[in-house]
This record gives C-alpha cells, sequence and structure tokens, in this order.
C-alpha cells in the first residue's frame, strides 16, 4: 500500500506509527479511522484477519494510509510478547498505543466458566500492562508517545452482572492514571477514556439483551473514539465522553460505596 496525498502531513501525529488493538470492530475500527485521518501509520491488530484487511484498504483509499495487519490473540498466555515482536519486527519505533481490545462477561461470576473469566483476566488486564511495558519504554527513550487506554465508566464502582469486567476496568482507570503521572516528564502523554454503553458488538458479546437504561444512554462507537483521541492529544489522563456518562460517575462520588454497588446491579441486571 502506498501513501497518497490524503494524509496530513501536518500535526503531531502524521507520520507516527499507531499499534490499535481490537481494530476489527467497534471502537477499534474507529479508533484506526480517525488516526488514519490525523496521517498515522497503522498496525491493526485483533483476531479477525478478515474485518481487518477490509479497514485497511478502506483506509489506503480514504488516506492513502499504510497498514500492518496482524492477527494475533491476545487472551492466551504470551500472547502480548507474540505481537510485540511481530511489531518490532517493522523495525520502526511505536509512536502510539491504543490499549483498546476487551470483552466483558454479562452474569453472576460462578455462573460462567474459570476459562473465560481466565481469558478476560489475560486480554483486559495482563495484555494491557505487558503491551505498555512493551512499548512505553522506547516512547520514554525518544522523549515522544501517546497512550490511550480504554477503561468504562464500570471502573467506577464495583458491578455486580460485571464483576470481572468492571475489576478489570478499574484496573485499567488507575494503571493508566498513574502511567500519566510518572510519565509527564518524559514527554509521553497518557490518557483514559471512559466510556459509557456504545453501538458495538460489546453487548451482544458479552451475552447480554441491553436493559432500559442502556438503551437510552447508549452513545455512538465514532463519538466515543474521537472524544479519546481528543483527550489523547491533550494529554487529559481521564475522559468521560457524554452527559449522560459523566454526571452519573460524579455524583457517584458523593454516595456511599455500598450503595453504589447494589445501584449499579439494578442497572445492568436483565429482567
Ligand atoms: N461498547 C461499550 O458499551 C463499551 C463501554 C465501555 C468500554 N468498552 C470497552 O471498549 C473496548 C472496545 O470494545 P468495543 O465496545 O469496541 O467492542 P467490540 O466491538 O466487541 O470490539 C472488541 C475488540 O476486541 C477484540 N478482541 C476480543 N477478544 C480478543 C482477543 N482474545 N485477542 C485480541 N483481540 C480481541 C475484538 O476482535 P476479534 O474478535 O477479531 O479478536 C474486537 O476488535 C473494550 O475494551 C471494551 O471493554 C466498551
Amino acid at each position: 500500500m502506498t501513501a497518497t496525498t490524503n494524509a496530513p502531513k501536518q500535526g503531531p501525529l502524521a507520520g507516527a506509527l499507531a499499534v490499535v488493538t481490537g481494530a476489527s470492530s467497534g471502537f477499534g475500527a474507529d479508533f484506526a479511522r480517525i488516526l488514519a485521518s490525523h496521517g498515522c501509520e497503522l498496525v491493526l491488530t485483533a483476531r479477525r484477519e478478515d474485518r481487518m484487511k477490509t479497514l485497511a484498504d478502506e483506509l489506503a483509499r480514504a488516506h492513502g494510509t499504510v497498514s500492518h495487519v496482524i492477527a494475533a490473540s491476545l487472551s492466551e498466555p504470551g500472547g502480548a510478547q507474540v505481537l510485540a515482536d511481530r511489531v518490532a519486527a517493522l523495525g520502526r519505533p511505536v509512536d502510539v498505543l491504543v490499549n483498546n481490545a476487551g470483552f466483558g462477561i454479562h452474569g453472576d461470576f460462578l455462573d460462567h466458566p474459570w476459562e473465560r473469566q481466565r481469558e478476560l483476566i489475560e486480554l483486559d488486564v495482563t495484555s494491557v500492562a505487558h503491551l505498555t511495558h512493551a512499548f512505553a519504554r522506547g516512547m520514554r527513550e525518544r522523549r515522544r508517545g501517546w497512550i490511550l487506554f480504554v477503561s468504562s465508566i464500570g471502573a467506577f464502582q464495583a458491578t455486580p452482572t460485571y464483576a470481572t469486567y468492571a475489576a478489570s476496568k478499574s484496573f485499567v482507570l488507575s494503571f493508566g492514571e498513574a502511567l500519566a503521572a510518572e510519565l509527564k516528564s518524559a514527554g509521553v502523554k497518557v490518557s483514559v477514556v471512559c466510556p459509557g454503553v456504545a453501538a458495538t458488538e460489546f453487548i451482544e458479546t458479552a451475552g447480554q439483551t441491553p436493559t432500559l437504561y442502556q438503551r437510552i444512554n447508549m452513545m455512538k462507537s465514532r463519538a466515543v473514539a474521537e472524544a479519546g483521541v481528543r483527550a489523547m492529544l491533550a494529554g487529559k489522563s481521564c475522559r468521560i465522553p457524554g452527559l449522560q456518562n459523566s454526571l452519573p460517575v460524579f455524583l457517584m462520588r458523593f454516595t456511599p460505596r455500598r450503595i453504589a454497588t447494589a445501584l449499579a446491579g439494578v442497572f445492568m441486571r436483565n429482567g
């Protein structure tokens, strides 16, 4: 794929190499579209290669983007290292890391097999930390880089029926905010975007029927991705897109934890 004149030649991300995990659908595909419009070269990674190849063709046509499609699973032990090695083999430093891949499991913790819970923790927690460790050291050395973590409003309180998922997103939020402080003086911008419910494949994969609360508050995937990239460029450590999400998170601060947990369970439980 050759570069054409559509990609911006100006701007902080022009010519940067961006790794987007979970690029085969939802936010990840939209992050890729937005970063392509900023002139990034892309590494698209997820398991469904056909979807990513179609996206790579779309971006080449729209922006002249060069995309490297790497099919890999990040829910298997060692999966993140395999991906890091394949990216390193491209021979180019990574300037942008979008830690987006993830899934949730809806239902009571004990009602799902341990293997599925383990996969969630590997993908949503371990691989996120591993990929950050693999790529952020180079950013710190070069004193240039951007890291965007995708957490959730579920990070702000325990959530019955999404116990493991909400806990994993609390990890991502806490980890990302800590790294934002650690890397600030090194010229690396770190942001965490915390979406509420949005129209992607997430709810179906989680095995949930959307609740009334979710149907009313559903955001568009593209709007969430745009808010995330804006926060990343501005170096804002935490961004919650949509007033329907930021207001309840704000109010939860003044709510006793026990009550916040119970409320989250009510909003997420079907039937
Ligand atoms: N949509 C929401 O309501 C919502 C709200 C808050 C936070 N989030 C978070 O947003 C992020 C993106 O999710 P989404 O909403 O865009 O859902 P999505 O459409 O289901 O996308 C999930 C992405 O993760 C990838 N993925 C899943 N399992 C993987 C594995 N084992 N190895 C590598 N990649 C894997 C999927 O690709 P393959 O299946 O091709 O591997 C897909 O590209 C997730 O971290 C999610 O927790 C979503």
